[in-house]
């Protein structure tokens, strides 16, 4: 019997890592979710096995893969809140760059060389130009993106000193959920739009803050790229196809190339629920982009990859999920 090709998952019980186990199960790998449980949910974890441990402690990661011998791995686990990072740089440093570092040390000490990896729009701080290139100029304006930004640049140095193959995913909004509605987006605190939208749709929320309406966009409120989180890890799929079949390394964004302002998403959610939500303006905060959307002409080229679920299919899931939630 062939063995399946056993992939390490970090981050496995969070929102986009339980869909890429999901989908790696699909496909027929074997994920191995490897997370401490600080965000995500055991009960996100059905597609293989689980070993919980954190990435800040070198023996919890030599003992995953001792004991799954992985062939690549894709790594999720962070700490992903941008406002918290501005607040606590230090934790993001530790656990994103310090825990990426002891990932990639033990990846090597087990001969493991391909790394899919997690990285943000984020990157490219109050980006120069619109849509958003690879080549853009990367310069973040906070701890987080700067943390990202870093392992982009570390992944880099260890693919010319040891041989490291990466593909840095540069991740837009992810949005929406699983479609048979097994796992969904839980963060705690919830920060991403359209939970929240929902949420507040849903009378779960009393009301929803706008944050600036003077953006110099068509509508004054800011816009962003949302990509459907299943068309996002189809695309770690064909990178790991990538990897497992070429030598080079790929830096790539993930969006879906189209953008929308906040008070379009928020139309569209009142359109399909029939409801009005309470919505109050605050100012703007500071650091916040007026409009990020991902050129994707290069994850087309490169993977024949482009994400196929719109607005609408992203808000349906998002709505299901939360019902569901709801009642259970
Ligand atoms: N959600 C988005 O829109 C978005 C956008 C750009 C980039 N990203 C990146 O994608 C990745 C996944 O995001 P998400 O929204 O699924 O986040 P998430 O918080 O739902 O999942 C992250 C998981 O990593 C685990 N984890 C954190 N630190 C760990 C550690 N030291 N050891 C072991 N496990 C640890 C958490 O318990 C959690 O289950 C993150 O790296 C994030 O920066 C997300």
């Amino acid at each position: 019997m062939v063995r399946k090709k056993t992939i390490l998952v970090t981050g496995g019980a969070g929102y986009i890592g339980s869909h890429a186990c999901k989908a790696l199960h699909l496909a027929g790998y074997m994920p191995v979710t490897f997370d401490n449980l600080s965000q995500g949910s055991i009960d996100f974890v059905k597609w293989g096995p689980f070993f919980q441990g954190d990435l800040q402690n070198l023996s919890d990661i030599e003992a995953v893969f001792k004991k799954y011998q992985p062939e690549a791995v894709i790594h999720f686990a962070a700490s992903a809140l941008v406002i918290e990072s501005l607040k606590n740089p230090s934790k993001y440093y530790r656990n994103n760059l310090f825990s990426t570092v002891n990932l990639l040390d033990t990846s090597l000490k087990f001969g493991v060389k391909k790394i899919v990896f997690s990285s943000t729009c984020a990157t490219y701080g109050m980006p120069r130009e619109t849509p958003i290139l690879e080549e853009t100029v990367q310069d973040p304006i906070n701890p987080y993106g700067k943390s990202k930004l870093m392992i982009e640049k570390i992944l880099s140095d260890y693919e010319d000193a040891y041989g490291l193959q990466f593909a840095a995913l540069r991740y837009f909004n992810a949005a929406g959920n699983d479609l048979d509605g097994e796992i969904g987006e839980c963060h705690d605190p919830e920060t991403h739009l359209i939970p929240l939208l929902v949420q507040t749709a849903l009378k779960e929320r009393e009301s929803f803050t706008i944050y600036g309406d003077n953006f110099p966009t068509k509508d004054g409120y800011a816009i962003r790229d949302f990509v459907h989180v299943n068309d996002l890890v189809r695309a770690h799929l064909l990178s790991l196809d990538y990897l497992f079949t070429h030598k080079e390394s790929l830096k790539l964004n993930l969006g879906s190339g189209s953008g929308y302002s906040v008070m379009e998403v928020l139309n569209l959610l009142e359109a399909i629920l029939g409801t009005k939500l309470n919505v109050k303006v605050a100012p703007k905060r500071e650091g916040e982009p007026a409009i990020l959307i991902a050129d994707t002409s290069k994850a087309k080229k490169l993977l024949s990859w482009e994400a196929k679920l719109d607005l609408q299919t992203i808000l349906k899931s998002a709505i299901d999920w939360q019902r569901n939630l709801a009642l259970s």
